[in-house]
């Protein structure tokens, strides 16, 4: 049996887990708290930072796994991937260096723009005031600005969302380059997003099913910014405001990304290149790159994958990816939360998950098991995803689940349902033209 270590403890960790197991894997896991879900499947379980070297070093000895995997974005930019490597155990998640495609906005931006890739909106970097008032003055009221460097916590903030004309851009830029020492203001986006996420063996990029992420806390998409309230997919593998030569285009902005990765660091990406994408009215656009799965975008494609996902990541790891096969499913995540998320979260408060239907698979998040039962921990407690062969039916299947909950919990009622997506869908109608 193939041993695996894998790093991280929240639902997107709880699915991974899963699908190691199924593909015949004892699995290893260490993070900062104790799923009860992971629980359950793992061979064994440490508790401890996703960042802490010394203490992810001493467990992977103690384990000595045939590989590991990272969940979070976190341990991937503190180099657990690299140390794991300096002990000889090999990571399907990447090194540090390639990292930074997640871990560094002007990394990646100026890599797009050096190989002259497709999909980078107007752009510049700045590691001083210079010129800096003149930019926004040449975007206009439609622009980004993006912390940049180590930021701790702050980052993105979106004109006519967090930022109002010109002056306040301004500002916050030079906010940023006083706490870090470099911003990157950008070009604002204007149609839909979509999360297209690639395996990569470093050569090789193998597309997973699109998802739309729902970042939003609240129907309607008002609200504050979260880590994710929910996605869904379509059973043909793409999203209903799509056409298929979005997919492709997206396709081909990762394939020329990690072949220009390897060209400027000399280093293979491993692991999940994960691409935030908008579709607008002049085509296929790159927000931004993580390197990891997305956190709920995970738990739409990772229960479709019909390969063994253990063999993905010794392809991975081995450098010889090939074709994947995938159930042609509708699925619909919807993310119960604690009242108050994502600023203000209830804590230590007691839920009761009532009658679950077939067809749904519950991940478990921030939720703590006690003798008597599932207590909230704060962030994102439990993921409810319906899978069906329609996105109506996969989505009745989420709501009756997510609905069955009580306690001071709310989610989402609007994801995936029809009224939504055909919003999203008129709006690239309009935006097409
Ligand atoms: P974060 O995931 O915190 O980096 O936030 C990124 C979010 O900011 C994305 O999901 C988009 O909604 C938004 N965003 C980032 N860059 C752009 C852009 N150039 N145009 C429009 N929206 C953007
Ligand atoms: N779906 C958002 C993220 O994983 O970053």
């Amino acid at each position: 049996m193939k041993k695996v270590l894998l790093i991280g403890s929240g639902a997107r960790e709880h699915v991974m887990t899963e699908a190691l197991v199924k593909g015949g894997a004892e699995v290893y896991v260490l993070g900062p708290a104790k799923n009860p879900g992971i629980a359950d499947l793992a061979s064994a379980y440490e508790i401890a930072s996703v960042t802490d070297l010394e203490a992810i070093r001493k467990y992977a000895l103690e384990v000595g796994p045939d590989f590991a995997v990272l969940g979070p974005e976190a341990p991937i930019a503190a180099g657990v991937a690299d140390m794991l490597l300096a002990n000889e155990i090999h990571c399907a998640s990447p090194l540090q260096t390639v990292g930074r495609l997640e871990s560094s906005k002007s990394f990646t931006r100026d890599l797009l723009a050096k190989y002259k890739i497709e999909g980078n909106p107007a752009f510049k970097v700045f590691f001083d005031e210079e010129g800096l008032s003149e930019f926004f003055k040449e975007l206009g009221d439609d622009y980004v600005v993006k912390a940049d460097g180590l930021m701790g916590g702050k980052g993105v903030k979106v004109s006519g969302d967090h930022l109002i004309g010109i002056e306040e851009g301004v500002a916050y830029a030079k906010e940023c380059l006083e706490e870090g020492n470099r911003v990157v203001i950008e070009e604002k986006l204007i149609g839909e997003e979509f999360s297209l996420m690639s395996f990569c063996d470093g050569t090789h990029t193998v597309e997973m099913p699109a998802a739309q992420d729902h970042k939003r806390a609240y129907e309607g998409d008002e609200g504050p910014n979260t880590g994710g309230m929910g996605s869904y997919g379509d059973a043909d593998g793409s999203l209903p405001f799509l056409k298929a030569e979005d997919i492709e285009a997206a396709a081909e902005i990762t394939r020329k990304v990690a072949k220009a990765l390897f060209e400027e660091t000399g280093v293979l990406f491993k692991g999940v290149m994960y691409g935030g994408f908008m579709a607008t009215a002049s085509g296929v656009k790159l927000i931004e790159y993580n390197a990891r799965f997305g956190d709920p975008e995970a738990m739409n494609v990772l229960p479709l994958l019909k390969s063994n996902f253990v063999e993905v990541c010794e392809a991975i790891i081995a450098g010889n990816l090939g074709e994947l096969e995938w159930e042609s499913k509708a699925t619909v995540c919807k993310y119960l939360v604690p009242e108050g998320y994502p600023g203000n979260s209830v804590k230590g408060e007691k839920i009761e998950v009532g009658e679950i239907p077939e067809g749904v698979k519950v991940y478990y998040g921030s939720v703590d098991q006690r003798e008597d039962g599932l207590y909230l921990s704060g962030s994102r407690a439990i993921a409810f995803v319906g899978i069906a062969d329609t996105l109506e039916e996969a989505e009745k299947l989420a709501q009756s689940a997510v609905g069955s909950v009580s306690g001071p919990v709310f989610y989402r009622k609007d994801i995936g349902t029809a009224e939504l997506i055909s919003k999203r869908v008129e709006t690239m109608k309009k935006l097409r033209g």
